[in-house]
């Protein structure tokens, strides 16, 4: 089997806002990408940050902006203008026929572009862009909060989709800790958000490279 490069995300969901630029210094050496999640209270019910905070972070590595929100095409350039490198729309809320006209805005402002779906979606949801996206996040817990329980239900689909896609960057958000990511990366998933497994330790640095070292060697 094709062996991805393991990247390991820490979600800014679980960092201290008030000081937010020096809670992602702490993190960033060791980290792969900076994890933003974006809500807006209708797709789930949670509200986080828009595009202006997005611009205010000051990140050596590239943010991937995951967008829980209803009508993301309607965002996609003002992120993008924050500084998004790679943008996550989910597959629930943009119909097929919208999907590749979507994808192809977010190439033209520059970023990647990325599908996910919810932990109870099948695969059949995503399969028409399989081929389009540069990235499939396959949510392991339902979105809105992070320190949330890892979802197993999801491991199968990981395992179908790796069996599909061997070389395609395949993101699991979470859930994910130090034995979590073990199941997950054996399933054949290669990129990892992590919020609160990261930024609960005091070894911010220790915890992303236990991570790293579990998904590795799994
Ligand atoms: C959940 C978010 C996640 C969240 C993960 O809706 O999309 O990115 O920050 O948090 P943990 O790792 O704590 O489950
Ligand atoms: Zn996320």
């Amino acid at each position: 089997m094709v062996k991805n490069k393991i990247k390991i995300a820490p979600s800014i969901l679980s960092a201290d806002f008030g000081k937010l630029n020096q809670e992602i210094k702490e993190i960033e050496d060791s980290a792969d990408l900076i994890h933003v999640d974006v809500m807006d209270g209708h797709f789930v019910k949670n509200i986080t940050i828009g595009p202006p905070i997005v611009k205010s972070i000051k990140a050596k590595k590239p943010l991937d902006v995951h967008l829980m929100i209803e009508e993301p095409d309607k965002y996609v350039e003002a992120f993008a203008k924050a500084g998004a490198y790679n943008l996550t729309f989910h597959g629930e809320v943009v119909p097929k026929e919208k999907r590749k006209d979507l994808i192809k805005k977010i190439r033209e402002l520059g970023c990647k572009a990325s599908i996910s779906i919810n932990p109870d979606k099948e695969l059949s949801l995503i399969k028409d862009v399989l081929d389009d996206v540069d990235m499939v996040l396959l949510m392991t817990v339902f979105p809105g909060f992070g320190g949330q329980k890892f979802i197993e239900d999801v491991v199968p689909r990981i395992k179908e989709l790796r069996k599909l896609k061997p070389s395609l960057d395949i993101e699991v958000d979470g859930g994910i800790d130090a034995e979590t990511i073990k199941i997950a990366a054996k399933a054949g998933a290669n990129v990892f958000v992590a919020g609160n497994a990261i930024f609960t330790q005091k070894d911010r640095k220790n915890a992303i490279d236990e991570l790293r070292r579990n998904a590795e060697n799994s």
